[in-house]
């Protein structure tokens, strides 16, 4: 008689374990054992607990192929899933390694697959060939694409987060904290705490009173930012190290609808510099907003909002600060379009920056962030759910980077960018929000996703103070040398990259579906060779990991001020220099609900949860054998590195720049 030992271990989340009756069928080479159920004395399924079992069958099984699991009811109780972590069988060949790591409900017959990963092409047992090959129709079945919108990705069918199926959607803990925070935003039991600014649709009377809205929440940036949101160096700051560190670019000839003259600017060039001289030195930079021009937005009262598609020249001066010298509204110079200076009235300056940054924030949140790192990853985990057997290397690897993703995405289609979603209070409401994410896809590239390439196509490789760039490079390397390390290991030549079947599909779904097979994106079709699969990978993960953290964890920070960044402006911008007072720019602001409801949002967002995995920790254990082990540790070594060094760097810097600190950057996108 052959004894087969079972170690099963139960996630460690809210609710994991179970009480139901749990059967396990061994299933090898040689024959399967009976369907036996795991049961000893005492409490065999409890949260964060490993409990160890036998299977006896008459004979041997051989090499061990795969490991059924089945839940039935308890008594009368209702139905109580089960998260599976993982489960390590010893067998009289050796010890084998079933990772699981999802929720198992009644009725469902779950099969694992033990071992090393596989790619397709390497199992050769018929049995493994029909298994993996059924389990990748029913996940086509479970995971389907859908087109909302010709000009935009596709994305995950499900409409609601309740049909999710249960591997992808939240924990019970995750779940539980995001709807505190809300509560603690928004219900009436907290309308207190806002001095009954909620729902509020007076006017800001003073400046100073936006303050209140910290009366619930504030951090040592949001306070800055209230401090110095006038100052041109932090307006320039904010370029590099902002919440939106991607909007600038070196500026090597003025745009012919920019009619900026040396004249107007000299008094803000350093003694003896002219632009000429100054563009040829590489100290001068544009923010161009022309995406917004006559970009479609929403009715306020009896009348249309305005978004201007404005544009701002920054001069880097010699103390190394970047400086604001002229910013024109409007695309097209004209006379009711005046060039705005630093040496403008004080409210004409100040809300020629604040339409500017408006706009900056409109597009930092639908495009960069939402649409750059949201649906980006929706693309690469949709795809790589439909096409990799949870055996794959490839699944191993980048699950991990995926999860809780799609819960968040299709959170937020209804709650961010649906018809009633909050970016419909925006000045773009919903309609031009989805032209916003229309035009902002038309130019997304594969450069453009990859930041080495993107910081040399803006010509900022050696603007100094731009942590971002050097946090973010740093970063890069790390991930691409991770990664060029397990490419090498699970893809010895670039043969095995050409006849990898599930990689080919994967990226042919993330090429057709991600971007609607548009060649000029650059993004490949298929793999080749290694290098090309390196490349990619690297841009997959640093886009879900470090951008998103980049563009994500600083929005309370910088945007809970409201004029640093509104998502909505109720006036026009200015046509005529000299015609604004302050009391302008408090009827421009968002009112104080509109305010409130655009701070909770950021709060939402840049919120840490206590389930939150960090970059490279890799909690679940899935790959089996050594050498995957002792890569993933080296990876945490480098960005353990890099926390120091970043730390070290930001202990000498007046606003610390901390968003890519490995410790404050999850391992996938989860809110
Ligand atoms: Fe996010």
């Amino acid at each position: 008689m052959a004894e087969y030992k079972l170690a099963v271990t139960t996630g460690s989340m809210k609710y994991a374990g179970t009480m139901d009756h749990i059967y396990a069928t061994l299933i090898g080479t040689e024959g399967q054992s009976e369907r036996t159920e795991l049961d000893k004395i005492g409490f065999d399924f409890l949260t964060d607990s490993t409990r160890t079992y036998t299977i006896k069958p008459k004979s041997s099984l051989g090499n061990l192929l795969l490991l059924q699991l089945e839940k039935d009811p308890f008594l009368f109780l209702p139905e109580n899933q089960w998260f599976c972590s993982k489960i390590v069988v010893t067998a009289p060949e050796g010890e084998l390694l079933f990772p699981c790591y999802r929720w198992i409900s009644r009725g469902e017959l779950v099969e694992l697959r033990g071992g090393k990963a596989k790619k397709s092409f390497e199992d050769v047992h018929p049995m493994l060939i029909e298994h993996r090959e059924k389990d990748i129709m029913t996940r086509k079945n479970l995971y389907k694409w859908e087109i909302t919108d010709e000009k935009i990705p596709h994305h995950l069918h499900y409409k609601h987060v309740s049909e999710l199926p249960a591997e992808v959607q939240f924990s019970m803990t995750r779940e539980d904290e995001i709807e505190y925070t809300k509560k603690n935003g928004v219900s009436p039991g907290i309308e207190l705490k806002f001095k009954g600014m909620v729902g509020s649709t007076e006017q800001w009377e003073k400046i100073e009173d936006m303050n209140d809205i910290f009366c619930f929440q504030k951090t040592t940036i949001s306070e800055y930012v209230a401090e110095h949101w006038k100052d041109d160096d932090f307006f320039g700051y904010q370029f590099l190290n902002g919440t939106n560190p991607t909007g600038i670019k070196k500026c090597s000839k003025l745009p012919s609808n920019f009619p900026v003259t040396d004249e107007m600017v000299k008094p803000f060039l350093a003694a003896g510099c002219s632009l000429k001289k100054e563009i040829k030195k590489g100290n001068i930079f544009i923010c161009d907003n022309k995406i917004m021009d006559k970009i479609p937005t929403r009715m306020y009262g009896e009348e249309p909002l305005q978004m201007p598609a404005s544009m701002c020249l920054l001069y880097l001066n010699p103390e190394n600060k970047l400086m604001p010298i002229a910013i024109q509204l409007n695309q097209q110079p004209s006379e009711q379009n005046p060039i705005f200076l630093p040496s403008d009235s004080e409210p004409d300056w100040l809300l020629a920056k604040i339409f500017v940054k408006s706009a900056h924030a409109l597009e930092f949140e639908s495009v960069d962030h939402l649409l750059g790192t949201h649906f980006m990853a929706e693309i690469f985990t949709v795809a790589a759910l439909r096409n990799f057997h949870p055996v794959h290397p490839l699944y191993k690897l980048l699950i991990p980077h995926f999860e809780y993703t799609l819960h968040i995405n299709t959170l937020s289609r209804i709650n961010l960018f649906g018809p009633e979603g909050i970016l419909n209070n925006s000045t773009l409401g919903y309609e031009g929000t989805k032209e916003l994410v229309r035009r902002g896809f038309a130019q997304i590239t594969y450069s453009s996703l990859c930041l080495p390439d993107n910081i040399a196509a803006r010509g900022l490789e050696s603007i100094p103070n731009y942590y971002y760039r050097d946090d973010g490079l740093k970063l890069w390397n790390i991930i691409n040398s991770y990664m060029n390390k397990m490419m090498e290991h699970f893809y010895p030549s670039d043969a095995d990259v050409s006849k990898d079947a599930e990689l080919q599909g994967w990226i042919q779904e993330v090429f057709t579906h991600g971007f609607l097979g548009n060649k000029h994106s650059g993004i490949p079709s298929d793999f080749t060779n290694v290098k090309d699969l390196v490349k990619f990978l690297t841009m997959v993960i640093f886009t879900v990991t470090a951008q998103h953290a980049a563009l994500n964890n600083g929005q309370f920070d910088y945007l809970a001020w409201v004029l640093n960044g509104s998502l909505l402006l109720r006036k026009p911008p200015p046509t005529t220099k000299g015609q604004s007072i302050l009391e302008t720019i408090l009827e421009t602001a968002p009112n104080i609900g509109e305010t409130v409801k655009f701070a909770t949002l950021f709060l939402i967002l840049s919120e840490k949860y206590s389930d939150m995995v960090l970059l490279g920790a890799y909690p679940d254990e899935r790959f089996d054998g050594p050498e995957p082990k002792q890569i993933i540790q080296e990876f945490q070594a480098e960005l353990s590195c890099l926390s120091e060094a970043i730390q070290t760097r930001n202990a000498e810097l007046e606003i610390p720049y901390t968003y890519l600190n490995p410790t404050q950057i999850e391992n996938s996108i989860t809110i």
